[in-house]
């Protein structure tokens, strides 16, 4: 199955793409500007966008993604403001709201919108626990990943592969469910 991938960053497109292609499916990007919600869950934000797309015909089948990394010491923030944070005070500014937190604990989420031909929608949720560390590290990936350590390894995101970081991520889990979603379709 070809399946539109509708985002403008490159860094999901890669991971998408690599973790769909060994199952026999492509994804092409669609750069459509699918507008985000302010709310209080990813699960909305993905249902806006779902609802909006549909609304404007856009060429199915599709997958959209909405993420965000909740820090257990900041009450779960930045979590759905991830990328306003991101693109505001950066890694750096986090870094300095961590400064001197010994709970490093964060969950990284991803929620995956699909559509069909026939209209019809799901979404997939994953989720990637792991800790920050105090500086960032790593040249792979893009937004918070070099400054993320997924549980069991001694690696932030940008310093593992995309293999690695696709077996253990919050997109690689839910990229699973729907991927076995997809096959058992047929
Ligand atoms: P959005 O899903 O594009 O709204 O992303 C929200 C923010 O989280 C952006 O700053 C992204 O760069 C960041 N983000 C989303 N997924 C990941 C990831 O897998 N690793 C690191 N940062 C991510």
């Amino acid at each position: 199955m070809n399946i539109n991938l509708v985002t403008s960053n490159s860094g999901k497109v890669e991971e998408l793409s690599s973790i769909l292609e060994p199952f026999g499916h492509s994804a092409s990007q669609l750069n459509v500007e699918c507008p985000e919600i302010q709310t209080s869950t990813l699960e909305e934000v993905v249902d806006f966008g779902l609802d909006w797309l549909a609304s404007k015909n856009v060429q199915t089948p599709l997958i959209i993604d909405d993420a965000g990394v909740f820090v257990e010491a900041l009450k779960n923030f930045p979590g759905v403001y991830s990328r306003y944070v991101y693109d505001t005070i950066g890694l750096s500014g986090i870094l300095r709201q961590m400064e001197g937190v010994d709970n490093r604990a964060a969950t990284f989420r991803c929620v995956l919108g699909l559509i069909l031909d026939d209209g019809s929608k799901r979404k997939f949720v994953g989720e990637c626990k792991g800790n920050l560390i105090h500086e960032m590290k790593g040249t792979g990936g893009f937004g918070y990943d070099p400054i993320f350590v997924p549980e069991g390894y001694d690696k932030t995101f940008s310093e593992l592969s995309s293999e690695d970081k696709n077996k253990v991520s919050h997109r690689g889990s839910a990229m699973k469910k729907l991927i076995k979603f997809l096959s058992e379709l047929k």
